[in-house]
Formats: structure tokens, C-alpha cells, sequence
């Protein structure tokens, strides 16, 4: 009784949760990847000076380590928000933020 009673809280929560998420647009993502203000970035640079059109990005997803600057980043978010941080000077994203889940579309979409 008492684990199907958790079970139905906890399919409760799920689909709480599954309404608020984000699902993530490519379109919007491919402007942030542009903007030289995302994060509000005070390099300049938009990540796209550094990868342009997301060149050297295709085999981003399923990755589960990226190097930047000698510190590894054990997920999508993490190395993205070190790029925002360390190349374009801004601050970093919630991970969770609709801009981030916007941004992991565009670079999953760049997968051949
Ligand atoms: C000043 C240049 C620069 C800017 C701006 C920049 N990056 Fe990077 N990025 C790098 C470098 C250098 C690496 C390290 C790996 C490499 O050599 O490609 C990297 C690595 C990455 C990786 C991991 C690639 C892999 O396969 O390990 C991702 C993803 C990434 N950047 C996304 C972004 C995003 C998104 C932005 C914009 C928020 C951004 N970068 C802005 C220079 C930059």
C-alpha cells in the first residue's frame, strides 16, 4: 500500500515536472549561439566567432567529457557555461534555464 501510494506521488511529480520542461528550440538556440551577449558576454565574441556555424561541434551529443583549458566538464551544461564564462566573458546559464535548453538543441541538431 505504501509503495504504491510513493509510485503515485511520485507520477505525480513527473508529470509536474514534465509540464514545466523545456523541451528546447533549435532556432532560438542558433541565435544565442550567435548573440555576443548571451550571458551578457563582454568579450565581444558570440560562440559562434569561436566554432563558426558550430564547426567541431557535430559529436557533441552522448559526449560525456569536454576539455576546456586543461579542466574536464562532465556534461553538455557544465562545458557550455565554462565557454560563456572563460571565451565570452559573461555569466553562466541556469542549467535548467530555457536559454541553455535552447542552446542544447542547436548542438545536438548539428549532428550529421
Ligand atoms: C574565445 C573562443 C570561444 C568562444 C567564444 C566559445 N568557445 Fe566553446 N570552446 C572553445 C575552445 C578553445 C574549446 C576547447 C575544445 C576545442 O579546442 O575545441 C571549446 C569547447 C567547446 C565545447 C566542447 C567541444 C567538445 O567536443 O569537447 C562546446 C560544446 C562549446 N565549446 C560550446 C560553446 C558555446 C555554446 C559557446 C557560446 C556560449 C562557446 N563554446 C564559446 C572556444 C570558445
Amino acid at each position: 500500500m505504501k509503495s504504491a501510494r510513493s509510485s503515485l506521488i511520485c507520477c505525480i511529480t513527473l508529470l509536474f515536472l514534465a509540464s514545466f520542461a523545456h523541451a528546447g528550440d533549435v532556432a532560438k538556440g542558433k541565435a544565442l549561439f550567435n548573440d555576443p551577449t548571451l550571458g551578457g558576454g563582454t568579450a565581444g565574441k558570440s560562440c559562434g566567432s569561436c566554432h563558426p556555424n558550430g564547426k567541431g561541434l557535430q559529436n557533441v551529443t552522448g559526449k560525456t567529457e569536454f576539455k576546456f583549458a586543461g579542466k574536464v566538464h562532465k556534461s553538455l551544461e557544465d562545458i557550455i557555461n565554462a565557454c560563456i564564462e572563460k571565451a565570452n566573458k559573461g555569466k553562466a546559464l541556469d542549467p535548467k534555464s530555457e536559454q541553455m535548453q535552447d542552446l542544447i538543441a542547436y548542438l545536438k541538431s548539428l549532428k550529421p
